[in-house]
């Protein structure tokens, strides 16, 4: 099983960006956490990061030709602003997992509206890294 992990923009800021709501372990944790995670479940992983829209979407694209079996995206601020990448997902039609490390439910209105969440099988919000752990989860086993 191949899964690609996608995080949007500011993410790679993971540790020094708003500790008090992302916590204090960096980017480079969240990669090693997941890397460990799925070499113990046997699963193939690619971690990716852009700050660019376009970049994502071209990331999206390209598991299609690589098949992908499953992707794990958080879109960062994309997520509330980006038809792009929800429509590069509904091309590709790979399962998919909505990831948030904060309650976004609980944050600023204009975090409510989610356009990846239109495609998504599921969505976890608030459950910091873990979420990413569970999202794979999920795809390889389709439970947790
Ligand atoms: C986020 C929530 C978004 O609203 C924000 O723009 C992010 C991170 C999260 O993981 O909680 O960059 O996706």
């Amino acid at each position: 099983m191949k899964i690609l992990v996608l995080n949007g923009p500011n993410l790679n800021m993971l540790g020094i960006r708003e500790p008090d709501i992302y916590g204090t372990s960096t980017y480079k944790d969240l990669v090693a956490l997941i890397e460990k995670h799925c070499a113990e479940k046997g699963i193939e992983v690619n971690c990716l990061q852009s700050n660019h829209e376009g970049d994502l979407v071209d990331y999206i694209q390209q598991a299609y030709f690589d098949k992908v079996d499953g992707i794990v995206i958080n879109p960062g601020a994309y997520t509330h602003t980006s038809v792009a990448i929800l429509d590069a997902l509904k091309a590709v039609s790979i399962p998919t997992v909505e990831v948030h490390i904060s309650h976004v439910d609980e944050r600023e209105s204009f975090r409510q509206l989610s356009y990846v969440s239109y495609y998504a099988t599921r969505t976890i919000i608030g459950e910091g890294f873990d979420g990413y752990l569970k999202a794979i989860d999920f795809l390889a086993d389709g439970v947790n």
